[in-house]
């Protein structure tokens, strides 16, 4: 095992899809796989075949057309979803079944109404069971992060000897901070024997907004499974923002020296194909794929991004799939941004008229939030007429 390469686990089509606003059509979810495909991510989970005869046609449809990466299908720890998971599959070229199973103390006892020792035993059966219907098998014990730690070493042990070869430690409700979650991957390395054999993954709700930085802090404790979905779309605050996490591991590769075999420039198109399929879009300030990610309104900052863009930008727009960056007109720009985009438009200005426009554009910018390329031009005529 290439102990530097860090696989991406995508569950758009699973997690983000089970959250409101998100569901898709079958023809959506396969035109999805397609492009997370082309995105390059190692695995894809394609939905929870045993929801509904929706779901677990698009798993079968995904796991017929598309080549590259695993298909996976979640399952409880129970024989009828995992049998269901395992026909969904079937045609997958490489397979995986994704069991989860709460181990936490409040989840046992007042969502599956089960002891401890009830927990274990399903673990090690639906293990066994999924093991002979998949490639591989990967279990989560839900709610990881407020799970009696002895328990938890106890489960992992337990599914990684019927045959477990990933561990995934969910952040199921956002409760976890990067110093506690890289602790727990840490804690699972020395105490669980086997568990240096398999691959530990994280997977992280942004309830408390930490859902990218708890990605990182497992990566640093070894996770090379990182679970995540476009546009950070998920349950409640939704999940770890694929995006952001392959952003921050490129601008931060002194800090992070992994691999992986995502196509970054694919990331800003996948973002927005996913937008035009859903009810909504990220939002302006979203992280590397928000409208105004890469968008310079003050007039310092234009300045200093007209000339040189690393000063106020850590990646170039072209490195995430993002057109350009955009130089917004309003009443923070200065003298530099607008000659800069009157000249886009064909108008070069002498400093005296420049300076007669940019006055005429702070006060129309004091009355109008936004200025638009027609205000521009309305203005440089009005000032010609008058001259
Ligand atoms: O958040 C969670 O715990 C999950 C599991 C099914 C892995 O999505
Ligand atoms: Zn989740």
């Amino acid at each position: 095992m290439d102990q530097q390469r860090l696989h991406f686990f995508d569950t758009t089509l699973r997690d983000g899809e089970q959250s409101p606003g998100c569901s898709m059509t079958q023809h959506e979810k396969l035109a999805m796989a397609h492009s997370l495909a082309d995105l390059g991510v190692d695995i894809l989970e394609a939905g929870f075949a045993i929801a509904s005869d929706g779901d677990f046609a698009a798993i079968e449809t995904i796991s017929r057309e598309i080549r590259g990466p695993r298909i996976a299908s979640l399952a409880r720890s129970r024989r009828e979803d995992i049998e269901r998971a395992g026909k969904a599959l079937e045609k997958a070229a490489r397979s995986r079944i994704h069991i989860f199973l709460a181990s936490s103390d409040i989840h046992l006892q007042y969502k599956l109404r089960i002891s401890r020792e009830e927990a274990l035993d399903q673990a090690a059966q639906s293990v066994s069971l999924a093991k002979g219907l998949v490639d591989e098998v990967e279990f989560s014990p839900e709610d990881s992060t407020r799970t009696d730690p002895d328990f938890l070493c106890k489960i992992v042990s337990v599914a990684i000897e019927a045959g477990a070869v990933i561990i995934n430690l969910p952040d199921t409700v956002g409760y976890t901070v990067p110093d506690d979650y890289s602790a727990m991957f840490r804690m699972i390395r020395e105490r669980v024997p086997g568990a240096d054999k398999v691959t530990l993954s994280s997977h992280c709700h942004d309830d408390l907004g930490l859902a990218v930085a708890n990605t990182l802090a497992a990566i640093d404790a070894g996770a090379r499974q990182v679970e995540c979905t476009i546009n950070g779309i998920g349950e409640r605050a939704g999940n770890a923002a694929l995006e952001e996490v392959a952003a921050a591991l490129h601008v931060r590769a002194d800090r992070y020296p992994v691999t992986h075999g995502l196509k970054l420039d694919h990331l800003y198109p996948i973002s927005q194909q996913l937008a035009g399929t859903i009810s909504f879009a990220p939002s302006p300030n979203k992280a590397v794929v928000g409208s105004n990610a890469f968008a310079h309104e003050a007039g310092i900052h234009q300045h200093g991004v007209l000339s040189n863009p690393l000063t106020y930008e850590i990646m170039t727009p072209a490195s995430m799939g993002v057109p350009a960056n955009r130089m917004v007109l309003g009443k923070h720009s200065g003298r530099h941004a607008l000659r800069s985009r009157l000249e886009q438009l064909g108008y070069h200005l002498g400093s005296d008229d420049l300076e007669a426009a940019y006055r005429a554009f702070t006060s129309l910018a004091d009355r109008k939030k936004a200025i638009y390329d027609q205000d521009l031009i309305n203005l440089v005529a009005h000032h010609e007429r008058h001259e």
